[in-house]
């Protein structure tokens, strides 16, 4: 059975995408493989983030990714800075990583922005901790969404010189699973922008938290185009807005892209609005409610992501201590 590693910062409320792109996905895995999921919070502190507020983000986004799908018992659910071995590995990867490599990740770009000698050294090196935190297990598939496709890229490249570096078949080759209709969502306000936990304004994305009557409101001033909905995915290029609307359609639904537009090809948007409404509150209103439920106990939370940790460390201690072994490191 394959190991599959993921995850998620807990740094807001999560999206629509981060359900849509990853989520989802992570539970649909559960049947056939061994998998671990992580709240990334040494990830999140790349950024700003306020200390009273991160320790609840953190149990709430582990509530809300049960309330999903993920079942504890089957999955390892934890969160990253109750495991040592990933800032451990992490600094091997610093030590890996080439400088050059890193300068050349769109994301660091994007985030650091114009500001870039202001933005913290974390954030310069996030990848290489990304890296050790799915090579610690020997991880070899990673469901996310399509905006990580580079990290993993790079997270191959630090596994191959490692590998090489020190003369060794240690760590393995990751597939990155980016998977389904909607691994890249789009804002609601701008289809030619990630839709993101950090976007200024709420109303360009769909939080799991919203209420039936928020959604509703939020996807009847998306915007589109004029046009009515084409009947082929063809027509959908050039038309971000639509595209992104219909994909989201198609992954909450389980269906194609081509199916959905068989269906409503032709119709306006206010009509194909009101079906989406209606079916993403079908969708997320449960696992709203759920997260609520979850969160009225957080002891029992808690609970779950000590039991996890212990789970993951019991896998990643050995490989990073192996790992020390092949880097010289002196076990005295
Ligand atoms: P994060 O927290 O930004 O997002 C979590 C997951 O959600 C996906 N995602 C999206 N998918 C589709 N459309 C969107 N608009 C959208 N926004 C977010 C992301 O692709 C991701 O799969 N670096 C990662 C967290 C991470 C990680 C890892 C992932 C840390 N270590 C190891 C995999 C393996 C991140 O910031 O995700």
């Amino acid at each position: 059975m394959q190991r599959i590693f993921s995850g998620i910062q807990p740094s807001g409320i999560p999206t629509l995408g981060n359900y849509l792109g990853a989520i989802r996905n992570w539970v649909k895995l559960q049947d056939d493989h061994e998998c671990i999921y992580c709240v990334v919070d040494m990830h999140a502190i790349t950024v700003w983030q306020d200390p009273k507020l991160l320790p609840i983000q953190t149990r709430e986004l582990a509530a809300s990714i049960i309330a999903c799908g993920i079942d504890p018992k089957r999955s390892i659910l934890f969160h990253q800075s109750a495991v040592r071995a990933h800032a451990q590995l992490a600094w091997i990867f610093n030590c890996v990583a080439r400088f050059g490599w890193l300068a050349r990740m769109t994301q660091f770009k994007d985030k650091a922005g114009k500001d870039r000698e202001n933005a913290s050294a974390g954030l310069f090196v996030y990848p290489n901790l990304m890296a050790a935190d799915i090579l610690a297990y020997h991880a070899t598939r990673v469901p996310v969404g399509e905006d990580q496709r580079q990290h993993l890229e790079l997270a191959n490249d630090i596994a191959q010189k490692f590998n090489h570096d020190y003369g060794v078949n240690f760590f393995p080759p990751i597939e990155a699973l980016i998977l389904g209709p909607a691994a890249r969502v789009m804002s609601l306000r701008d289809g030619t922008k990630k839709m993101s936990k950090s976007d200024p304004s709420d109303q360009s994305r769909i939080n799991l938290n919203d209420d039936p009557d928020t959604i509703a409101l939020k996807l009847r001033r998306a915007k589109t185009d004029p046009l009515p909905l084409p009947s082929e995915p063809e027509g959908l290029e050039k038309r971000p807005e639509a595209r992104n609307l219909v994909g989201i359609y198609a992954a909450l639904a389980d269906l194609d892209v081509a199916d959905v537009l068989r269906e409503y090809g032709g119709a306006g948007f206010s009509r194909f609005k009101e079906a989406l409404a209606e079916l993403m509150i079908a969708k997320l209103a449960p696992i709203a409610a759920e997260t609520r439920r979850l969160l009225a106990d957080p002891a029992t939370i808690d609970a779950i992501l000590r039991e996890g940790a212990a789970r993951a460390a019991a896998i990643a201690d050995p490989i990073v201590a192996e790992a020390e072994r092949l880097v010289g490191f002196l076990r005295a």
